[in-house]
């Protein structure tokens, strides 16, 4: 097992590019089954998330290539419907082939997920959506087996706004036979891509407002190429990486539309920011500020970027209350940092973070991925060294995050380890 050894202390300086969104590429390999034939994916990541998801879907009868950042995919041979438990329960997102699997196929059998690294995340809304779109749905042997003859359209109003079930509802309407409408759809830039994608495969999708979507079922779609919009939360930790080193960097083959919350919140943090078209260049201040955050859904603060935000804020001049709104207990990093000399109180889904003057050095253990981003970035400012064990977390989500990093002026090897 890896583990990063970070020498703290250094500014970091520089260009660095940004990878293809892993989340959006979750969500559009499993899109590719709902029609037969041959794709090109540009941009890919090469993240562990990608090849999780490359081999779910070959034990499905889909041929993926990958060279470098681009992935052939061939949905020619698929002859089988099921999502096994060992691979669901390394990546939440293999929930994903539920919806193109049941409406191209008429059946599907995919592992229940379970919880993950910080708790419950339930998935009653993909099942709630997908037997009004008319499945018979039965659990067994943790197992969700859903079959219908061909779906057809309905209204689904969600009570909470999901990345996952809008998805997954949206890849099952598009061949169902009829209009679907969806209210309180999620409309993360990862889902925006997705309609953008099954828009181009033939799918009849028409945006109401913003938050309602209408889709009028087809009866084939067809393949088509597309190119990986960039990933935000890869971006915005780079961000921080260079606001919390007191560094000046520019991060390229960036979305800045995508990431406007997190500007702000940087720009209220003392950064100087300037955008481009694909670029945000930062210049950190002599000492960051306190800046209170609560994540919300898109285009709010992300989740996904509270953990990074948190180890900012350790060292700011104040204090800082940082409130998840979406995972009440996604804080996992909160002890570790706190091994680094941070001080921070939680109470239930309230972080409030008194910044410190420095962090020190110490072994630290990753538990998710976003959380061992938050290691990193606090290794990468912390004096003297520090270790963060258990990185193929961060393998999931960031490629190359050390490679990156150094090329910015980090001081950060990954070593093999026995410790675990
Ligand atoms: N929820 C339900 N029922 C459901 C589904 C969701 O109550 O059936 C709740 C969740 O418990 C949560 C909220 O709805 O409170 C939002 O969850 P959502 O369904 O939007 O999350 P997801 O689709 O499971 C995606 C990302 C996550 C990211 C969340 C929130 C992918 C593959 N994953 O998860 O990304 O945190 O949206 O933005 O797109 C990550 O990349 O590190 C990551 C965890």
């Amino acid at each position: 097992m890896d583990k990063f050894i970070i020498k703290g202390g250094n500014k970091l300086s520089g260009e660095v590019d940004i990878s293809g969104a892993k989340n959006a590429a979750l969500a559009l390999m499993p899109a590719a089954l709902l029609a037969s034939g041959e794709y090109a994916f540009t941009n890919m990541p090469d993240l562990r998330d990608i090849k999780t998801m490359a081999s779910l879907l070959s034990g499905l009868g889909v041929v993926t290539k990958r060279r470098g950042h681009r992935m052939a995919i061939d949905t020619a041979g698929v002859n089988k419907y099921e999502a096994p438990y060992e691979l669901v329960k390394k990546m939440r997102a293999s929930i994903y082939v539920l919806g193109p699997l049941l409406s191209r196929y008429g059946y599907a059998k995919v592992s229940m997920p379970g919880g993950c690294a910080w708790g419950p995340r339930p998935i009653n809304l993909h099942i709630e959506g997908m037997k009004k779109l008319g499945a018979k749905i039965e659990l067994d042997r943790g197992y969700i087996i859903a079959e219908a003859k061909r779906l057809h359209g309905t209204k689904i109003s969600f009570d909470v706004s999901s990345v996952g079930a809008t998805g997954n509802v949206l890849m099952a309407a598009v061949l169902a036979k009829g209009t679907t409408v969806i209210e309180n759809a999620a409309i993360e830039p990862e889902i925006t891509a997705l309609v953008d994608f099954l828009i181009k495969m033939g799918a009849k999708i028409n945006r109401v407002d913003s938050r309602k979507l209408e889709i009028e079922g087809v009866d084939e779609l067809n393949p088509a190429d597309v190119e990986m919009i960039p990933d935000r939360i890869e971006a915005g930790t780079f961000l921080i990486a260079g606001a919390l080193t007191g560094g000046e960097i520019k991060i390229n083959k960036c979305n800045p539309d995508d990431l406007i919350s997190v500007v702000e919140k940087l720009k209220d943090a003392g950064c100087l920011i300037n955008t481009g078209d694909s670029f945000i260049e930062l210049k950190s201040p002599k000492r960051i500020r306190n800046v209170d955050v609560t994540t919300e859904i898109y285009p709010g603060f992300p989740t996904d970027m509270q953990a990074q935000w948190i180890a900012l804020m350790a060292l700011a001049d104040g204090s800082a209350v940082i409130t998840d709104t979406i995972y009440y207990d996604r804080f996992k990093h909160v002890p570790e940092l706190m091994r680094l000399g941070a001080n921070i109180d939680l109470h239930e889904n309230v972080a409030v973070v008194r910044g410190v003057k420095k962090l020190t050095g110490a072994k630290v253990m990753s538990t998710d991925l976003r959380a061992s981003a938050s290691l990193i970035l606090a290794g990468l400012v912390a004096e003297g060294t520090t270790e963060v064990l258990r990185v193929y977390h961060i393998d999931r989500g960031y490629e190359a995050i050390e490679k990156k990093l150094r090329a910015l002026g980090a001081d950060i090897r990954r070593v093999s380890s026995k410790e675990y």
